[in-house]
C-alpha cells in the first residue's frame, strides 16, 4: 500500500495456523476477500520449489543441492484476484501444476529441510512487507510473521477435519472412505508436527486467537477473525 512502511505492512498481516484440513484456505480466502488483501497460501511456495527440484532432477536426499537450487529460484507470488494466489517461476505461472500426486508425494521431503525453510521464510517476509496479506500455513504466527497483530489458530478434531476432506475428495470424483481419510489425516498430523512446525493448539503463538471450528460455520469463523483484526488495527 502506498505510503506504508515494511514494518507496518508486516504488523497489519493476518497469520493463520492450524493442522491439515482445519479450514485455513477457506477462511484465508474469505478474509482476503472481505479485507481486500491477497491470500498468501505459503504451501504453494513449498510446492513450486518441489516442482523445480523435480524438473532439475536434483536428488531429494541431497539437502545442500536442493537448498542451493531453492535459493537460486526466481520465485514470486502475484494476485490477479486477491483470493487466488499465483506462483511464478520467472515468467512462468506454475500454479496449476502444483496439486499433482507427484508433488504431493515429494513436498514434505523438501519442506522438512531447515535451510529451505529459512530461505522461504525470508522470501515470505519480503513479500508481506510489500503489502499486507492474509498468510496461511505452518509456523506463521510463531516464526514467519511474529509481528503480525492478528494471529489466528484454527483447530478442529481429526474426525471433523477428515469429514471435510472426505467431502472435498468425493466432490473431485475420488472414492475414498471415511476411515481411509481419517487415518491419512492423522498421518499428515504426525508428519507435519516436526521441528518448529507447530500444529497443536498448545504450540500456538502466545498472542494467537484460538478458534475451535468443530461447531462453527465458516461465516462465523470469518466474522470472529474480522472482529479481531478491526480491534487490533483500529482505524482500518
Ligand atoms: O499446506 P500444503 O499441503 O500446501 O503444504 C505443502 C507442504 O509444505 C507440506 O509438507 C507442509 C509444508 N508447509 C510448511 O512446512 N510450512 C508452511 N508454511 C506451509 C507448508
Amino acid at each position: 500500500m502506498p505510503g506504508m512502511t515494511g514494518t507496518e505492512s508486516l504488523a497489519r498481516c493476518i497469520a493463520i495456523d492450524g493442522p491439515t484440513a482445519s479450514g485455513k484456505s477457506a477462511v484465508g480466502r474469505a478474509l482476503a476477500e472481505a479485507l481486500r488483501v491477497g491470500f498468501f497460501d505459503t504451501g504453494l511456495m513449498y510446492r513450486a520449489c518441489t516442482l523445480a527440484v523435480a524438473r532439475a532432477g536434483t536428488p531429494l536426499d541431497d539437502e545442500r543441492a536442493v537448498t542451493a537450487l531453492v535459493c537460486s529460484l526466481p520465485l514470486d507470488m502475484r494476485w490477479p484476484d486477491p483470493t487466488e494466489p499465483h506462483v511464478f517461476l520467472g515468467d512462468e505461472d506454475v500454479t496449476s501444476l502444483l496439486r499433482t500426486p507427484e508433488i504431493e508425494a515429494k513436498v514434505s521431503l523438501v519442506s522438512r529441510i531447515e535451510d529451505v525453510r529459512v530461505e522461504l521464510v525470508r522470501r515470505q517476509r519480503e513479500i508481506a512487507s510489500r503489502e499486507p496479506v492474509v498468510m496461511a500455513g505452518r509456523d506463521i504466527g510463531t516464526r514467519v510473521l511474529k509481528e503480525a497483530r492478528t494471529k489466528i489458530f484454527l483447530d478442529a478434531s481429526s474426525e471433523v477435519r477428515a469429514r471435510r476432506r472426505l467431502g472435498e475428495e468425493l466432490d473431485s470424483g475420488r472414492t475414498s472412505t471415511f476411515d481411509e481419510v481419517l487415518s491419512a489425516t492423522r498421518r499428515r498430523d504426525e508428519l507435519d508436527n516436526t521441528g518448529d512446525r507447530a500444529i497443536h493448539p498448545d504450540q500456538r503463538a502466545h498472542d494467537a486467537l484460538l478458534i475451535d471450528t468443530d461447531a462453527l460455520g465458516i461465516d462465523e469463523v470469518v466474522a470472529r477473525c474480522i472482529e479481531a483484526y478491526r480491534r487490533l488495527n483500529p482505524g482500518t
